[in-house]
């Protein structure tokens, strides 16, 4: 059987759904990883079993690397992904992919230049059940869509949540890309309104709370909501949840049917479906995308239009209104 080797950048929370991702792939290898923090390095290559480069340049240019996964935070990926694909190596590049649409269309021509695949970090859309919903939706079977809800209501505390940008660029990117794999083409997002406040912190800038409601080309319209201020334990809660109604039918997924009683890296419980998923995104990198040339499920492109809804949600609060896409 072939092996894929794979060498992380960045060694924080995610790194641990990677390598454990890598452990469920039997044509997989995680080989070494390295990030700034030294005593991170060390803790976690004990933990995954892979050794420390002395730099990134070294990973970069290790013959016996593959393929490299970008897990630092948003401002340092394309850098590293730039890096990374002119050594020759396929990346995979935790979301949010870039800051701005200027530096995803740069890694999509890096990617092209270098011939190698460049695939978001997209998980959610590798569950089972989103993708059943996709299946139902292109065949015609729940009609005609009206409307897609996508919640996430999960605490976080303000000393995890300031590691991140505010939950509009950091949670709702998911959010976008989720609606983009979805509704495909035909239900593709014209506008965006959206709003955002401050709940529970006292110094982080960056919003805990935020809604947006989108119109799509069909005629159809999505909800978005995304809440690091409250969990929700109510009887039929809103942890991360997306719903899509048609005409014919409707579907739900909610990270709530899959329940573990104990703390999940920074949430209050593990959510079985969060890790699963990521294992399906990472075999589905090596084995179809890097060992058969496939495409992944969701492109450098719909990162491009995920980051437009997220500059069309920042429009939409400094301007009062709905903006255009
Ligand atoms: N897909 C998901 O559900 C999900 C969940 C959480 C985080 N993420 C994404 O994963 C990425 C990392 O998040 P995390 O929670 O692991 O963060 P973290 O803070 O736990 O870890 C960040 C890592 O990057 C390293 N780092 C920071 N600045 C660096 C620099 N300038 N050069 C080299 N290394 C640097 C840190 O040392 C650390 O190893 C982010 O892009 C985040 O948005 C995705």
């Amino acid at each position: 059987m072939q092996t894929t080797t794979i060498a992380f950048i960045g060694a924080g929370d995610i790194s641990l759904l990677h390598a454990e991702a890598i452990k469920h792939c039997d044509s997989a290898q995680l080989v070494g990883l390295w990030s700034i923090d030294a005593e991170l390095n060390r803790e976690k290559s004990q933990l995954y079993g892979c050794r420390i480069y002395e730099s990134v340049e070294a990973l970069v240019n290790d013959p016996g690397v593959d393929a490299v996964f970008i897990l630092t935070n948003l401002e340092t990926h394309t850098q590293y992904a730039t890096l990374a694909m002119n050594a020759g190596k396929h990346v995979l590049i935790e979301k949010p992919v870039a800051p701005s649409i200027k530096e995803l269309k740069a890694l999509k021509a890096c990617a092209e230049k270098n011939n190698v695949m460049l695939c978001p970090g997209h998980n959610y859309i590798h569950e089972q059940s989103v993708q059943r919903t996709k299946e139902l939706l292109d065949s015609g079977k729940l009609g005609k869509l009206a409307t897609i809800y996508i919640h996430y209501h999960i605490h976080h505390p303000e000393e995890v949540a300031r590691r991140y940008p505010g939950v509009i660029r950091h949670i709702l990117t998911h959010h976008s890309y989720i609606l983009l794999y979805l509704a495909g083409e035909s239900h593709a997002p014209e506008s965006v309104s959206a709003m955002k406040t401050v709940i529970h912190y006292d110094e982080f800038e960056g919003e805990d709370l935020a809604m947006i409601n989108l119109r799509l080309k069909s005629g159809a319209l999505a909800h978005f909501c995304a809440d690091f201020a409250a969990d929700d334990n109510s009887s039929e809660p809103w942890t991360f949840s997306v719903k899509v109604i048609g005409t014919e039918g409707a579907t739900r997924f909610s990270y709530r049917d899959w329940i573990e009683n104990k703390p999940g890296v920074v949430h209050s419980h593990t959510f079985s479906a969060y890790e699963w998923h990521i294992r399906e995104e990472v075999r589905h990198f090596v084995e179809a995308c890097i060992q058969k040339g496939a495409k992944p499920l969701s492109t450098i492109d719909d990162a491009i239009t995920a980051q437009k809804i997220i500059e069309g949600c920042e429009a939409s609060i400094a301007q009062k209104r709905e903006i255009s896409i």
